[in-house]
């Protein structure tokens, strides 16, 4: 058990009466206590008492935080990925220009997007239109730490999610976020810049680093303006992609993930004002451990090392027609997997 600390307690609640191995005396108490909805709301961190292991007790709307199977992040093992020829670039079909506010949420930061900047993405794995909500910038206390997806057990030092909600079948993220379809996001994994060549491409963070002077404080906020989301993204063709949560509570199990192959450079500077600079509670590491992948499918368009062409496998696939349509798709791994991948290697084309 970490050092216990008092300073993620909701309101009104005197943390010092209590200790670590109260905790279940504590939850039974808590319909009584006069603390109010929205302090609960909020109460949830990335270690300690209200830590990760603990989001699935702490509120009933939250139980699929410890039930759910098909939650996130999960390792994304590169050996069992369905290679999946039908998955096709991701479209941005409307916006560019992204303006919003920068916050500090005491757990990390944060854009949230203005509603009249939208952008709006389909195609790929997305049968439907989904437009911005907000932004997540995950990272570490550590250059080995960070990322909440991780590829072959390796972690990265930092992870960009963008938090895209369904605008055909809903109105708003609330909405969405609860229901099926609901929501996709895109994830894109930081490497620092280790080359002069990738310094020059660690630009797409400058507006945020500047900012973040503004809002070392948690629940402070900054105007960010003008952001280019086709100047702040790498290249939407390739990806991995699979079904499954949000990574903080509630946990909806209503996203499509999609994990570009191309990493954002960072460089080791703008890593460090971000770690230094910005004032969190607790320990400064805010990804939640990785999820148990379940047999879940999880599909890539990413061309890699394997025996066939992508001709030779769609005649392979028709040959097979019967036998395929018998399996369970993604039992069916000798079929084409996914080679390669240490570390380095996923940034390639
Ligand atoms: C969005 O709305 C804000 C406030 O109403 C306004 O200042 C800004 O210019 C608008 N941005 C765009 C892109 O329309
Ligand atoms: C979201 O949409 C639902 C359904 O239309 C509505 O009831 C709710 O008030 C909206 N929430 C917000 C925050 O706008
Ligand atoms: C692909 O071919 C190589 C060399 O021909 C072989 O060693 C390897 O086992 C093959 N991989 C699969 C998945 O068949």
């Amino acid at each position: 058990m970490r050092k216990f600390d008092c300073s993620k307690w909701p309101n009104r609640v005197n943390c010092f009466n209590f200790f670590p191995l109260q905790l279940f005396a504590l939850l039974s108490l808590q319909v009584t206590l006069t603390v109010s909805h929205s302090s609960w709301d909020q109460w949830w961190a990335y270690d300690g008492i209200s830590g990760p292991s603990y989001w699935g007790i702490l509120n009933p709307k939250w139980s699929h935080c410890t039930k759910g199977r098909k939650q996130s992040p999960i390792d994304i093992n590169p050996d069992s990925l369905l290679f999946d020829p039908g998955l096709e670039s991701i479209q941005i079909i409307k916006g560019d220009i992204i303006n919003g506010d920068l916050i500090n949420t005491g757990r990390g930061l944060k854009l949230g997007v203005d509603i009249n900047s939208s952008i709006t993405i389909t195609s790929g794995p997305l049968s439907y239109q989904y437009s911005i909500n907000h932004m997540i910038f995950h990272y570490g206390t550590q250059d080995d730490r960070g990322s909440e997806h991780r590829i072959n057990g390796v972690s990265f030092p930092g992870e960009l999610q963008l938090y895209f909600y369904n605008s055909q079948l809903y109105h708003n993220w609330t909405q969405a976020a609860q229901e099926s379809n609901g929501l996709a996001v895109i994830a894109v994994l930081i490497h620092i810049a280790s080359s002069s060549e990738e310094e020059t491409t660690a630009t797409s963070f400058n507006s945020i680093v500047k900012s973040i002077e503004h809002i070392k404080y948690k629940g402070t906020s900054h105007k960010l303006e003008s952001m280019s989301i086709h100047k702040l993204l790498p290249t939407l063709d390739h990806y991995i992609t699979y079904e499954g949560s949000l990574t903080e509570p509630p946990c909806h199990e209503t996203v499509q993930w999609i994990v570009l192959n191309k990493p954002l450079y960072a460089t080791y500077q703008q890593l460090s004002l971000i770690r230094n600079s910005l004032n969190i509670d607790g320990y400064g590491d805010n990804y939640r451990p990785i999820q148990l992948t379940n047999y879940r499918c999880v599909r890539t368009n990413i061309l890699r090392e394997f025996n066939t062409t992508i001709d030779e496998m769609s005649q392979s696939m028709k040959d097979n027609h019967h036998e395929f349509n018998k399996k369970r798709i993604c039992g069916n791994k000798g079929y084409v997997t996914y080679k390669a991948n240490i570390k380095r290697d996923l940034d390639g084309d």
